[in-house]
């Protein structure tokens, strides 16, 4: 394959960094994922490159997905996409830790791999212990013609662009929309009705915009960011679909701030780390509107009570029941889509805390974009 590269893409042009352009290509990107790729009239999508008929896609009992770092985050917010949409059984893993457990590979499973730069050398061995016992494995990789989409059976390319910074945005973007996609498909050739296919539809084609709406906020995430470098570690909450948003919250922050970050179920607090929140560690929350508010807003109480001070990354008609909060709020979407306008004020918060140290953006301490050593 001849990969076409626009020499612009690896200029940061008027931005300092690279990880700061790829932000905010984020709603351009998006768009070039779906496009194409939905049909409303029979309210599903069309992903050729996966290679399997219809009724080979039925026949899939389970859904593993593997990844490293954002890619395995990412990998969760898909599984939750597949369960919810297709009701297939569905969970995430990190690649790296996949081979060594000996894993159960099953001919109804299908195997998906998630990588931006297609190179990752756990994820590539990962793939290759499946084929070699069997099992079908299609990728979600943006590089196209590497090493990971060469060995998969098939595959949804991500056409993020070229992505430089070490910090994945907008490839970890259309990682989730990739599995949208995926969900979708496998939804519709099951009992997902035409007009839940078709409610996501329009759900996916106004995230561009509200991905816009959230990128102009940052002036105001900048100014919280730079209150929250100030701490020297910090808790990123969030319970079921938020979860997979904190952890990858957490992870972002940590790996260009170098704060200590970490992820939690919001529901799991009371369960150890109540004992750590102080007037010293901040907590970032996700608490979209749904089924979950109350109890989030129960949390968001007891963590107030210990003084510990509070981002809350949310939606219009939550009611934070008068707490005095920090409050993001993000446009609502679907609520199965809801997670990926949830993870965008998170990445400003990494890079303006990361700014305001004056680190490195783009190749932060001790790690590389492509990790092709195990
Ligand atoms: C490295 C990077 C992470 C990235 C991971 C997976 O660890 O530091 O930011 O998420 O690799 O990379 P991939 O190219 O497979 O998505």
């Amino acid at each position: 394959t001849v990969v076409d590269v626009d020499p612009e893409a690896y200029d940061a042009g008027e931005h300092d960094s690279f990880m700061h352009k790829e932000m905010l290509e984020q709603p351009a990107a998006a768009e070039r994922v779906l496009r194409g790729r939905l049909d409303d009239r029979f309210g599903t999508a069309h992903l050729g490159g996966l290679n399997m008929d219809a009724r080979e896609t039925r026949a899939i009992r389970r859904v593993k997905i593997l990844g490293c770092g954002s890619a395995y985050y990412v990998g969760q917010m898909g599984a939750a996409l597949v369960e919810e949409l297709a009701r297939i059984p569905a969970d995430a893993e990190a690649a790296s830790e996949f081979r060594y457990r000996n894993p159960i590979i099953e001919p109804d499973t299908l195997y998906v791999a998630v990588s931006q730069s297609g190179e990752t050398i756990d994820t590539l061995l990962a793939v290759q212990e499946i084929r070699r016992k069997g099992g079908r494995v299609i990728g979600l990789v943006n590089v196209v013609g590497s090493a990971i989409a060469r060995e998969c059976d098939g595959g949804i390319y991500l056409h993020a662009g070229p992505e430089v910074a070490v910090a994945s945005t907008k490839a970890l973007t259309n990682m989730f929309l990739g599995f949208a996609l995926l969900a979708l498909q496998l939804g519709r050739v099951r009992d997902l009705s035409i007009a839940d296919g078709r409610r996501l539809i329009a759900g996916l084609n106004r995230l561009p915009e509200q991905i816009q709406q959230v990128l102009d906020q940052e002036d105001a995430l900048a100014g919280l960011a730079g209150r929250l470098a100030e701490a020297d570690s910090l808790f990123f909450v969030g319970r079921v679909r938020g979860y997979p948003v904190a952890r990858e919250g957490a992870q972002k922050f940590k790996e260009i701030s170098y704060r200590h970050a970490e992820a939690y179920q919001t529901s799991e607090l009371k369960h150890g780390p109540l004992a750590l929140i102080s007037p010293e560690v901040p907590t970032v929350a996700v608490v979209p509107s749904d089924e979950l508010t109350d109890r989030n807003v129960g949390a968001l109480h007891e963590i107030a009570a210990r003084r510990g001070p509070l981002v809350v990354v949310t939606h219009e008609d939550v009611d934070l029941g008068g707490l005095d909060v920090d409050r993001v709020v993000v446009p609502r979407n679907e609520r199965e889509l809801d997670p990926i306008l949830l993870t965008i004020p998170l990445q400003l918060l990494a890079y303006h805390a990361a700014l305001s140290l004056g680190h490195d953006i783009d190749k932060p301490r001790n790690l590389a974009k492509s990790v092709t050593v195990e």
